[in-house]
Order: C-alpha cells, then structure tokens, then sequence
C-alpha cells in the first residue's frame, strides 16, 4: 500500500497530467491539494489530448477524484470542465468528484484586481496566470475569503459579500482604475453556480483518511512547480501557494505519516512560463530547438515557454524539499537530434561556485550557470518502450541524472501519450 504525492520540480509544466493520468491506473483516489486553474495539465489518451485545469487527472481512468481544501476554485471554470469532461463521456458526477467544503472560491474581483495590478506593474510584472490566484490566497490569509461551504449557504454568501465588497471596490476604483463590482450582478451569477456545484460539496479530509485507513492508495497531484513556491521559490516570481510535497497534507486534511511516497517529475530540459530568473535559459538555436520541438506553449494561457538546458542545482533543491524517493524524467525524446548536451551542475557567482539555490534574487540573477557536457543522440526514441532498446547516450544522460540527485528514476516518458512511457519501478504496484 502506497500513497503517493507527485510533484514538479522545476517551474511547473513539467508533464505531471500525463504521470497522474498513467499512475491512475492504480490509484484508488486522485486528490489536488492546491493551486487553482492556473495550472493547465495534459493527459493523451488514444490520441486525443484534454487539458484540466481543476479536476485532477485521475478522472480518465474513471478514478474518484477530490478537490482539497488547499485549493481556490473559479466555479465557472470548474462548471465547464465538468460539462466539457462529460460531453466527451467520462462520469465527473458527484460520485466520481468531491469538493472540499474549505476550498476558497475565486471572485470575479480576484480575477480584476490580478490583471489590474499586474496593468499597473508594467515591464515588472509577475506574468500570472491572471486567474485571481494570487488575490483570492490573499484573501483567505487575511480571513476574508468565501469558501465552497460559504458559497453554497445563500445567506451566509450574500453576508459575506456584502462586507467584502465596499473595501475591494473603492481598491478597485480607487487605486487600480478599474469597474467596481455590482453586488447583485455577482449573487445572481454566483447563486446559479452554488446550486450546480452543491452536490459536490464535502468533507474531502474525512473521505481520504477513510480510503487510507481502508487500506487504499492515494494519489496526491501537484500543480506548478517547487521553483514557483510561495516560500521555496523564486520569490516574488512565484504562485502564491505551496507547492512542495508537505503541502499535501495541509491541502487535503491528511497528517504527515499518510505519505508513503513522493515522486519528482523532471522535464529533460526546464522551461519557464511568465516572468523571472532562469539560470540555464537558452536564447539561441537550441533554445528555439526544444521550444518547438517540444510545443512549449502554456496549457493555460498559450503563452511561449522560455526553454533551457536542465539544472540540477534546482533539482537537489527539489530533492530536500519535496523528501523525494523518486522521479519521472519526461519530454526525453526532444531532446533527440542535438549534438552535445549540457546539465548545469551548479552556478558561479562573482567568484564563488554555489550548490545550493540562492534567495536572494539579486545574487540567483547573477549567477552563471557551470555546465558538464554529455553526448547527444539522433535517434527518435518516441516509439520504445523497454529501457534496454534505449540507445547507450540516453541511457547515460538519465544515469547522469540520476549520479546527480541520488534519486532513482523510476518512470521515462518518451511521448505525450499514456502509453509512451517506460516504467522501471511504479511507485504504486
Ligand atoms: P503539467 O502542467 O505538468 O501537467 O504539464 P503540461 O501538460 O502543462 O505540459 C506538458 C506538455 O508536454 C503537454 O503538452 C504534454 O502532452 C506533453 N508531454 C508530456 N510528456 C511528454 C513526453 O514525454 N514527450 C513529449 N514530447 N511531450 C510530453
Ligand atoms: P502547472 O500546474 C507553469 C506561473 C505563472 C506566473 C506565476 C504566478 O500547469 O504546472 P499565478 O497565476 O499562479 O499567480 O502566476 O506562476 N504559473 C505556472 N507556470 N505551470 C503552471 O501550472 C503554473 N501556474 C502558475 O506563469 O509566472
Ligand atoms: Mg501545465
């Protein structure tokens, strides 16, 4: 019996729709612990490609799929996710999704006061996601968040709004430049969303630790990366929630000891969406190489993603702080076709050479990143399926990895697709 959470190492994107969706297979619950619809995860199965943004990725499998109390949730946005799920046949019943009744639901103002002062930042925005994230976690730390239980009780919705609303409207209009909110426009929109979205309210903390006390496995799903943690990222270019393994237990309503497992997933190469350091970025041939090769483009805004080499100064950094026992190496097979690879095995600042990731993002932008170089390959890996037709070279970048971190790779993804994956060790079985 394992429970399992899986986290990115990097700045997100890092193919953790794809290693939730296949692990699925032998979970008996997938949870989400937090982040909102700021992330954008892929799963491809035969073929066909769907991104969730809210509900986890064990919804294909026809897993039971939970929403933590770790989350903020836009609830139109989780709405068409269940219709576009269900018009495309899978169960997202109440059955099959629970809502924690804790979760924080995002605004409408969230969402303006986002992208009014990411307006007002200019050239020095964060390059959010513009989805409220950031205001809405704001908002439950200073205790005037509504939650799913708010939403869902007419009454205590209208008061809270109501005592909410004067001080974010004059913020609004009087420091941002935007519309103030209409109180009766928001309660109409929201009380239809309320009726909808009530059946799937409930105690996600409870439904868990019952599952694992029944002795079933438990998949934890991450969003972002460890580099946009509010605490251990590259602050203030960061979301605003937790997203290392500990999170899990205060985002779902486990304690610590329910963690059996933690898994890594480690794109082959980093990419970066939105603004702030990036030690080992590419800006030329190569970088536009992997960038289109490996479609990095945002799941959730279509923006470009900036690419560059691996860096395993931000991987040990994942490492300690997830506690992980494994990773999944994804996106190798983009890497065919380059010559000479290179990991960045730490940075030299001034003179110094650190190992360790800096906080001061100051001295993270000054440094330069020192690189070992290992031979590339040519071949397309894309269709192997067993470790040992893998080609020497890319045997040795993964061993290189793995030299690197101490930490064994236990999966390999060689495509987008569920079934492109090599599994040297499945956490789960
Ligand atoms: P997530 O946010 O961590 O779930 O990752 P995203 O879904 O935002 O981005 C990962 C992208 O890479 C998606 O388009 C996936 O379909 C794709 N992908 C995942 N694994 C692989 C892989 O091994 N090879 C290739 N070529 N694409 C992959
Ligand atoms: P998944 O789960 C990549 C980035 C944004 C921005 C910063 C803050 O798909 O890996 P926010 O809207 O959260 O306040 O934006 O965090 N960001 C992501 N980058 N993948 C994600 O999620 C992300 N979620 C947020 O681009 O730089
Ligand atoms: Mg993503």
């Amino acid at each position: 019996m394992a429970n399992l959470v899986i986290v990115g190492t990097q700045w997100g994107d890092e193919g953790k729709g794809k290693i939730v969706d296949l692990l699925a297979e032998h979970a008996d619950l997938v949870v989400r612990f937090q982040g909102g619809n700021n992330a954008g995860h892929t799963m491809v199965v035969a073929g066909e490609q769907i991104i969730s943004h809210l509900v986890p990725s064990g919804i294909l499998q026809g897993k039971t799929c939970m929403i933590g109390n770790g989350l903020v949730i836009d609830p139109a946005v989780l709405l068409s996710e269940i219709d576009y799920l269900s018009e495309k046949g899978v169960d997202c019943g109440p059955a099959k999704l629970v809502v924690s009744e804790r979760a924080q639901v995002i605004m409408p103002y969230h969402m303006q006061i986002d992208n009014g002062r990411e307006k007002l930042k200019g050239k020095n925005k964060i390059g959010t996601t513009g989805r409220g994230i950031g205001p809405t976690y704001e908002d439950k730390a200073t205790r005037r968040g509504i939650r799913m239980a708010d939403l869902i009780d007419p009454d205590v919705f209208e008061e809270t709004l109501n005592e909410v609303l004067p001080e974010k409207n004059f913020y609004l209009e009087k420091f941002l430049g935007e519309t103030p909110a209409d109180v009766n426009a928001i309660i109409d929109q929201y009380s239809a969303f309320a009726k909808r979205l009530a059946p799937y309210v409930g105690n996600v903390s409870v439904a868990i630790n019952k599952a694992i006390q029944q002795q079933k496995q438990v998949l934890f799903e991450g969003a972002q990366g460890t580099h946009l943690d509010i605490d251990h990222g590259t602050y203030p270019f960061v979301t605003s929630s937790n997203t290392v393994s500990g999170n899990a237990c205060c985002g779902a309503g486990v304690g610590p000891k329910s963690i059996s497992d933690v898994v890594g997933i480690v794109k082959a190469y980093t990419t970066r969406v939105g603004a702030g350091p990036f030690t080992t970025e590419l800006f030329d041939d190569t970088g536009d190489f992997i960038q289109k090769k490996g479609a990095e483009f945002g799941a959730t805004t279509g923006r470009r993603r900036r690419c560059g080499w691996l860096d395993t100064v931000i991987l040990n950094n994942a490492v300690r702080l997830n506690g992980l026992t494994g990773m999944a190496i994804t996106k190798l097979d983009v890497l065919g076709g380059i010559d000479t690879l290179k990991i960045c095995t730490a940075y030299k600042y001034k003179d110094e050479r650190l190992d360790a990731f800096p906080a001061s993002l100051k001295v993270l932008e000054a440094c330069e990143p020192i690189y070992e170089t290992l031979p590339g390959w040519d071949e397309d890996i894309s269709q192997l399926r067993r470790f040992e037709d893998l080609p020497m070279n890319v045997r040795g970048y993964l061993k290189r990895i793995e030299e690197l971190t101490g930490i064994p790779v236990q999966i390999v993804s060689v495509g987008p697709g569920r079934e492109q994956t090599i599994i040297l060790n499945n956490p789960l079985v």
